[in-house]
């Protein structure tokens, strides 16, 4: 249920300044507090019931703790509610700096360990007398990590190419990693989006190194030597000489009911393996639902679902695997009539075994599994970093961010600049405005850029909307509020200096998708990245992650002093108590 856009401006807040302080800055009249960081205790007693602070913690331990590197997020009401609910929020990946006492992984408990900072937490949280917190040792409060077992659904589950030593059903999968961007059902589920899995596997026989990766690990870029977690030398099923169908088991969307503490994850594999970013969906209007997904590659693809079954409200049976059975597309961006003036049309490309141009593919499995590959077979437009997706809640237009592409060669209207180093947001309107359409046409809505600096080519100062006062780079984050503010996260270069000078840390801007103007709303402390975003239903409380502060030894925040940096939820209000972006 989305509120109608009240009267008056939709921005209503005063633009801050860029800021490079290991603190958190945000508009006059907001307060930004901490939450639920790295390592904060779900639960009273055992393992893992005190935070210790110094990396000590064992795997057993950090498996009943707030994972690491916090992302996607995404508040689930209890009751409708805008003052409790069940905060669902990613962990992408560790800083094995500070997971440890001595910073690297070198027994089975600290491959353990990370395994188990890694995934998913869901975590009960309560408002009392104005301030959030975690319910310790709520019923709701779970992990899900790198070590919980779940269920591969859809056309691949089962299939050759999934199964394992381990698992010779290739259906059963112990844990996600990974997990980046995010989306949620309107059936009341969680989805996470398994993004860089590539890096959790190599090979312990490096006397031969790269010569049995096959095409597929290629593709998604398995190491073809060890990595820096060593979970190849722990566990033969990261080892893709031992284990070469494991890696085939990630890169999926996993879809996660968040009040039943004993469900199995499911992982969807009708929406493809790919580097996966976030989910984000619209219901078209005979009920099927429309899932779009960016995979952030350089020149990698936009996809979107459309499933054969119809949603139907309140219908929990009909809903529950609606994900498993469905046409998944990637897109075409074509320049149009005109070549230069960053718009055009765009066509949606069948990634199914019926379409001639797939015929090398052995069936739906292997053109799931190697999504990549076949989108690859089809001309989709290879794109500057699709990162996250968004759909306006009246218009239904869709945004996407292309976060950069510094080795861009060549260009197009929708990827217009080589060296591509500030990255661009563009958005479409489906054909007719259904979800479910072939064709759409599309402009960029912000080129970012810096106009501070002198720069050789004139595309890098931005487009219209981009000015010294909102300068940034990197657009990665992104989501609308109910209203239709469109809010935009960095995870840029944070450098300050050369081409990024006077951008300061990483940023949350907000946008007008209709006047296209674009003011900074909230900056981040040093080395961070700002992702993931989620409100109460009220609009008066907004989420989001600061991850990774310090990636590069120079953060202590938010404790301050000496104290190890650690990835949090932020809890935004507005002082007034109003909504939060007025
Ligand atoms: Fe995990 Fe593409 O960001
Ligand atoms: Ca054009
Ligand atoms: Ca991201
Ligand atoms: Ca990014």
């Amino acid at each position: 249920g989305s509120t109608p856009p009240a009267a008056g401006p939709l921005l209503g807040f005063t633009a801050i300044p860029t800021d490079t302080g290991d603190r958190v800055t945000v508009a006059p009249g907001y307060t930004a507090t901490v939450l639920a960081p790295w390592g904060t205790p779900l639960f009273s007693t055992g393992p893992g019931a005190t935070w210790v602070g110094d990396g000590s913690e064992d795997a057993a331990a950090q498996a009943r703790q707030m994972g690491d590197n916090h992302d996607g997020i995404h508040y689930f009401a209890i009751n409708g509610k805008s003052d409790e609910g069940l905060l669902v929020m990613n962990h992408e990946y560790t800083n094995l700096q500070y997971l440890f006492t001595n910073g690297v992984v070198d027994s089975l408990d600290d491959a353990n360990k990370d395994l188990n900072a890694h995934g998913v937490a869901v975590v009960h949280v309560k408002r009392t007398a104005g301030t959030w917190a975690v319910v310790v040792d709520s019923a709701y409060n779970r992990r899900i990590t790198g070590n919980t077992l779940m269920q591969l659904t859809g056309p691949a589950a089962g299939d050759a190419l999934l199964q394992t030593s381990a698992d010779p059903t290739g259906t059963a999968v112990f844990g996600t990693l990974n997990n980046c961007g995010n989306g949620w059902t309107p059936w009341g589920t969680y989805l996470t989006c398994e993004e860089n899995f590539n890096q959790y596997f190599g090979t312990t026989n490096t006397a031969n190194p790269g010569q049995t990766r096959d095409a597929n690990m290629v593709r998604y870029g398995l190491s073809s030597g060890t990595t820096s977690r060593k979970y190849e030398q722990y566990f033969d099923r990261f080892d893709w000489q031992k284990e070469p169908n494991e890696a085939n088991r990630f890169g999926w969307i996993v879809e996660i009911d968040p009040f039943d503490v004993n469900a199995t994850p499911k992982k969807r594999t009708a929406l493809g393996r790919i580097k996966h970013e976030n989910a984000a969906y619209a219901i078209a209007a005979d009920g099927r639902v429309v899932v779009y997904m960016g995979d952030d590659q350089a020149n990698d693809y936009v996809y979107k679902f459309v499933s054969t079954g119809r949603y139907i409200a309140g219908d929990i049976v009909n809903n529950r695997n609606l994900l498993d059975s469905g046409t998944l597309y990637v897109a075409k961006f074509n320049d149009g009539a005109t070549t230069g003036d960053m718009m055009g049309t765009g066509e949606w490309l069948p990634l199914t075994a019926a379409n001639p141009a797939l015929s090398a593919f052995s069936s739906q499995a292997d053109i799931l599994v190697r999504t990549r590959q076949a989108a690859d077979a089809l001309g989709a437009t290879p794109m500057d970093r699709p990162e996250w997706v968004t759909v306006h809640p009246q218009t239904r237009e869709v945004y996407v961010t292309l976060t950069n592409n510094s080795g861009r060669a060549t260009t197009n209207d929708a990827n217009p600049r080589t060296g591509n180093v500030y990255g661009q947001i563009v958005r479409w309107r489906e054909a007719g405005n259904d979800p479910t359409a072939l064709t759409f046409e599309w402009d960029i809505f912000v080129l970012a850029g810096n106009p501070t600096i002198a720069q050789a080519n004139p595309l890098n100062n931005g487009s219209s909307n981009v000015t010294v006062d909102n300068t940034f780079n990197s657009p990665d984050g992104l989501g609308f509020d109910n209203a239709g503010r469109l809010w935009i996260q960095t995870d840029g270069n944070y450098s300050n200096t050369g081409n990024y000078a006077n951008q300061g840390n990483n940023q949350m801007l907000c946008a007008d998708p209709v006047t296209k103007e674009i003011r900074r709303f909230l900056v981040g402390p040093v080395e961070c990245e700002v992702t993931g975003l989620t409100f109460t239903p009220d609009s008066k409380t907004l989420f989001i992650n600061i991850q990774h502060p310090g990636e590069g030894g120079n953060s202590h925040w938010p404790a301050g002093g000496t104290a190890r940096p650690r990835s949090a939820t932020l809890v935004i209000t507005k002082n007034d108590g109003g909504v939060i972006g007025t």
